[in-house]
């Protein structure tokens, strides 16, 4: 008898739907946490929960779990809550019954202190509810805020995901999308078209081309389901548990002790060649590995997780292919919002730098560039985590302040030979302060003698040291070392008012 029910309530909307869910290239919700969760750890709870509706004809249709399979199971021996939508079961739509599953474990979730991943595939609010429909998100959205910063929250995007019910994951600490077989946005195309008369497709108005290039919404884009969720498995393991674990400690063959000589040449002679970034990040982190989130967004900036010496690493990093490094709207929301999350999860932050100040012009200005780059000031000021900096090259101005500055709270502070710290760079600085002097080469050549160089920083302490490049993963791996029990107290507070 159990087994029948039990069965029954594992087909979901049935084989036909299967079908239909397969021919759209996905999977089911089940084949989903198989691929997710380690073998047989899942536990499955309210796999009987049924709606409660009798209204256009629902008192007729009523599945098992009714469009959401929730549990908890574990990834590489690590804990985690789930809940993955069933768009068998009227399209993966929420309903009240469907939605006091999700916040059952939500819940849950919170109260032991173990992450939450939620699989989203639904048409959104089920129509045949009403208010009901709107009211379940509601408690969906209050458990994403409470659960914020206590513990990690994933979204994996696998189907559609409209309306308010967006608004979950963006809630949620990292968004995740399969491409061409998943879609984001607060009204489809059908209302864009008569609101606005615009002709829109669903992958033009909310894919994941645009959520991982335009928006910056996602972190993430993968070809396909299975893809996506071994690759969340990977990233799984960067994160803590909760705000209360200590940092992660993942111990490494590689040895910090090893120089990689060829950095010392990394940074070209001409001071506005650009080099690449990624090639720091990758000699200083263990196995060469980091896990890179938002590639396609903002990439003047580089966001993502590594591990130096067996220390799971928060990196930011200014990238000079990609207009000159410098910091703008985009790349100061992207980066901040990292930062805040490294910080409220206790990761230690590393910072390269090479950043020639903030991005210039209307568009910026108009769009509000002032108040979107004082939110990663605001975050670097109030992160208490260890941050450690290596200034490469270029920390001018405003910019040099916001990353990581010794007056923000960076606990250390390294630089090349080659770092020029100053309020600008040498021309624009003698077009300025020796605008009508005839000898401009002259005075370029004190400027730089002066300040485009570590040592005027590093005599005032505002630089910890100078290194040489090739040790730079040795001498961050020092840092870690030294600031693992680092604590810092801030004044009581209810919240910040950070700028948003
Ligand atoms: C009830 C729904 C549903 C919904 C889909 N279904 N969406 N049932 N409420 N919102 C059911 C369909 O009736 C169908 O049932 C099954 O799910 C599959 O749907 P199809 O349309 O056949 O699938 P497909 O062609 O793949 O299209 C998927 C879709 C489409 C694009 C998601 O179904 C759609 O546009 N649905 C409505 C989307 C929407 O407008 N939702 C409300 C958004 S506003 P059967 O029985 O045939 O299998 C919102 C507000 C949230 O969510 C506010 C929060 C504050």
């Amino acid at each position: 008898m159990l087994e029948k029910l039990i069965s029954e309530a594992e087909k979901g909307g049935g084989n036909k739907r299967i079908d239909t869910q397969h021919a759209k290239g996905k999977l089911t919700a089940r084949e989903r946490l198989s691929v997710l969760l380690d073998l047989d750890s899942f536990i499955e709870y309210d796999k009987f929960v049924k709606h409660n509706v009798n209204d256009f004809g629902m008192e007729n249709i009523n599945f098992f779990g009714d469009g959401v399979v929730t549990g908890h199971g574990t990834i590489l021996g690590r804990k985690v809550f789930v809940y993955a939508q069933d768009f068998t079961v009227f399209g993966g739509s929420l309903g009240a019954a469907h939605a006091k599953k999700i916040c059952k474990v939500i819940d849950m979730a919170i109260n032991t202190k173990v992450p939450i991943i939620g699989l989203n595939d639904s048409g959104g609010a089920r129509i045949q509810e009403g208010v009901n429909a709107l009211a379940g998100y509601g408690e969906v959205f209050k458990r994403n805020v409470d659960a914020s910063g206590v513990i990690p929250q994933i979204s994996l995007i696998m189907g559609p995901c409209a309306g308010g019910a967006v608004y979950s994951p963006a809630l949620t600490d990292f968004t995740f999308m399969v491409k061409n077989s998943s879609y984001m946005f607060i009204t489809g195309p059908d209302v864009v078209k008569k609101v606005t008369h615009e002709d829109v497709d669903h992958e033009t108005l909310g894919g994941s081309k645009i959520h991982t290039s335009k928006t910056g919404v996602a972190d993430c884009a993968f070809n396909n389901d299975v893809e996506m969720l071994l690759k969340v498995r990977e990233f799984f393991n960067f994160l803590p548990l909760n705000n209360q674990e200590s940092p992660r400690f993942i111990p490494s063959n590689d040895p910090v002790e090893y120089h990689d000589e060829s950095l010392n040449t990394l940074i070209p002679v001409n001071p506005n060649t650009p080099y690449d970034m990624y090639e720091l990040i990758e000699k200083i982190c263990d196995e060469r590995k980091f896990f890179e989130l938002k590639s396609d967004f903002a990439r003047n900036i580089i966001i993502g997780f590594g591990k130096i010496g067996g220390y799971i690493v928060g990196i930011v990093a200014n990238q000079p292919m990609h207009l000159a490094g410098c910091l703008d709207i985009d790349s100061s929301r992207k980066a901040a919002r990292f930062v805040r999350f490294c910080d409220a999860f206790n990761i230690p932050l590393i910072t390269l730098i090479d950043v020639p100040g903030f991005l210039p012009g209307t568009h910026q200005e108009y769009n509000n560039v002032i108040q979107h780059g004082a939110k990663l000031l605001y975050a670097y000021a109030e992160a208490t985590i260890p941050k450690i900096s290596v200034i490469t090259r270029k920390a001018y101005g405003g910019a040099y302040i916001v990353m990581n500055s010794k007056n923000l709270n960076g606990d250390i502070n390294y630089a090349w030979p080659t770092a020029e710290i100053a309020v600008m760079g040498p021309e624009s600085a003698v077009e300025i302060i020796f605008r009508h002097k005839n000898d401009q080469q002259q005075l370029i050549k004190e400027y730089k003698e002066k300040f485009a160089n570590p040592l005027f920083a590093a005599s005032y302490g505002y630089i910890d040291d100078v290194i040489t490049p090739s040790k730079s993963r040795y001498f961050i791996y020092k840092a870690l070392e030294i600031l693992k029990n680092k604590q810092m107290v801030k004044p009581w507070k209810k919240h910040d008012n950070l700028p948003l």
